[in-house]
């Protein structure tokens, strides 16, 4: 049971101060804190306890509110929609800025002194086999691999790996020379796209977007332009569709690597194959093992499906003719095509 009367003396203190004229509203305050407070508390407690209760609601409510206009301000200064023109920022600013650590992969040849940079998407799977294989060619024709042949999860050689641009330096000799294959932007989003959104659209890989490029761009634009203030997050879709500066340490790494262009057909392969191999005949790779990476790289992708190539012409086309998705790409990517040379 309470008494109302023991708790007068105290609304008057000072504490609480004597202007509060309304009985009424104390005794709904009282019957307030009493409902939230625990039966054991002392009476004199109670008016303290009661302001404080108003003012951190108050305070809270402030705290709430701020958190809202500064979210709205950041909202304000950066890119919403990067399909969109974005016209409340300069240009420069709604670029995902380059050499965020984000990933260090790297394949190594220790008897070469030679490291490949792992990027998803650029030649990853086909880079790691033929370092492996010129790290001890007669291991891998014994297991009866072939370079073209090697998948990634199956691979042959798994402890050729390296998990940092440091402890590549550290490992190999210090004449050590380490490889960058980048790819053109555009090209590397479109594969990635139709192979890991619209091939496999039934397992969801891409935020939840199906195979809509542009809800896709808008979602993993705002997923990079987080994780480059925030921390980095490691989906699948991340992972493969992060700016190529992003990888292997290119901060520090970039300017002592070997850069060297991806292409998969054509002449542009003939040049790619030809400055790996410059590469291997600095280092002293046999002609004999040179021979092979030529034979084994120059061999036509194993199953070109046709439903595969149509798609990709499909989403080729839906980029040269749609200014806004080509804009979402540049700002995904621009400093990749900046520091890699490629023609936005
Ligand atoms: C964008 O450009 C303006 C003017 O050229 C420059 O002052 C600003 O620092 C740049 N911002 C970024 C993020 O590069
Ligand atoms: C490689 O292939 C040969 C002939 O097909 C076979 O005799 C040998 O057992 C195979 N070796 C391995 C390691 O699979
Ligand atoms: C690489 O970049 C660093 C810092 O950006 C610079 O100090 C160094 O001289 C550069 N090295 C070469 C070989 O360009
Ligand atoms: C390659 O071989 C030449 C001649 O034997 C030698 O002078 C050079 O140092 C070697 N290069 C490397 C990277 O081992």
């Amino acid at each position: 049971m309470t008494y109302p009367k023991d708790r007068e003396p105290l609304l008057r203190d000072s504490d609480c101060g004597n202007e509060i004229e309304n009985e009424k509203w104390q005794h709904e305050l009282f019957k307030f804190s009493d409902a939230i407070s625990f039966i054991h508390i002392k009476r004199e407690r109670i008016c303290p306890r009661a302001v404080f209760l108003i003012v951190a609601t108050i305070l809270g409510l402030f705290l709430v509110d701020q958190y809202r206009i500064s979210m709205r301000r950041t909202e304000l200064e950066e890119c919403n929609d990067v399909l969109a023109e974005c016209e409340n920022v300069p240009f420069n600013e709604t670029l995902v800025p380059p050499f965020y650590n984000y990933l260090e992969d790297f394949t190594v040849s220790r008897r070469y002194d030679i490291s490949l940079c792992l990027i998803p998407k650029v030649m990853s799977t086909i880079g790691t086999a033929v370092l492996c294989y010129i790290d001890d060619p007669h291991a891998f024709s014994n297991a009866n691999r072939s370079i073209a042949h090697e998948t990634y999860d199956g691979r042959f050689c798994e402890g050729n790996e390296m998990k940092s641009f440091a402890s590549v330096s550290r490992n190999l000799h210090s004449d050590f020379e380490n490889v960058i294959v980048v790819r053109d932007p555009f090209d590397r989003f479109i594969s990635g796209f139709t192979e890991k959104c619209v091939k496999y659209e039934g397992l969801d890989l891409c935020h939840g977007c199906g195979v809509d490029i542009r809800c896709f761009l808008r979602k993993q634009y705002r997923r990079f332009m987080r994780m480059s203030m925030l921390f980095p997050v490691y989906t699948l879709a991340d992972t493969h569709f992060a700016p190529q500066t992003w990888f292997c340490d290119m901060k520090n790494s970039l300017n002592k690597s070997k850069v060297i262009k991806y292409a998969n057909r054509g002449e542009e392969r003939d040049q790619m194959i030809d400055s790996i191999l410059e590469v291997f005949e600095r280092r002293n790779v046999t002609m004999e093992e040179q021979g092979e990476v030529r034979n084994e790289l120059s061999k036509g992708k194993t199953i070109h499906s046709t439903r595969g190539s149509t798609i990709r012409l499909d989403y080729e086309k839906m980029m040269k003719e749609d200014v806004s998705i080509r804009r979402a790409i540049v700002r995904m990517y621009y400093y990749d095509f900046l520091y890699f040379g490629y023609k936005i």
